[in-house]
């Protein structure tokens, strides 16, 4: 009997990536797949956490990872609320944490 070589879900269907491409988060730099969501992209580097709640301000991150729950709510180039389960990350992205409503530096 012999042992088969482990294969990934990509060896299956024959799938090619195309190259990383750099984002930041918190200003540290990451990088993403093409196609990649921020939250799959932030899991990668081992990110699981990118909020903070407005009561208590505990860590969130991403929760159901299908666009229901909002737990993954970032600032993403400035914008905040911004689903990271749903958005796909892009090069030259920065995503920041976001505190609470992610309004803070709105108020006037
Ligand atoms: S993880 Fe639930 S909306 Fe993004």
């Amino acid at each position: 009997m012999s042992i088969q070589p482990e294969r990934t879900p990509a060896d299956l269907v024959g799938a090619a990536t195309d190259s990383a491409f750099e984002f930041t988060f918190d200003g540290r730099t990451l990088t993403a797949l093409p196609g990649q969501s921020i939250a799959a992209a932030l899991w990668s580097a081992g990110i699981l956490s990118w909020r903070t709640t407005r009561v208590g301000g505990r860590p969130r991150g991403a929760f159901c990872g299908i666009g229901q729950c909002y737990d993954c709510l970032a600032t993403v180039n400035g914008r905040p609320n911004r689903r990271a389960c749903l958005v796909t990350a892009r090069p030259g992205d920065a995503i920041t944490t976001q505190e609470g409503h992610g309004h803070a530096g709105l108020d006037t």
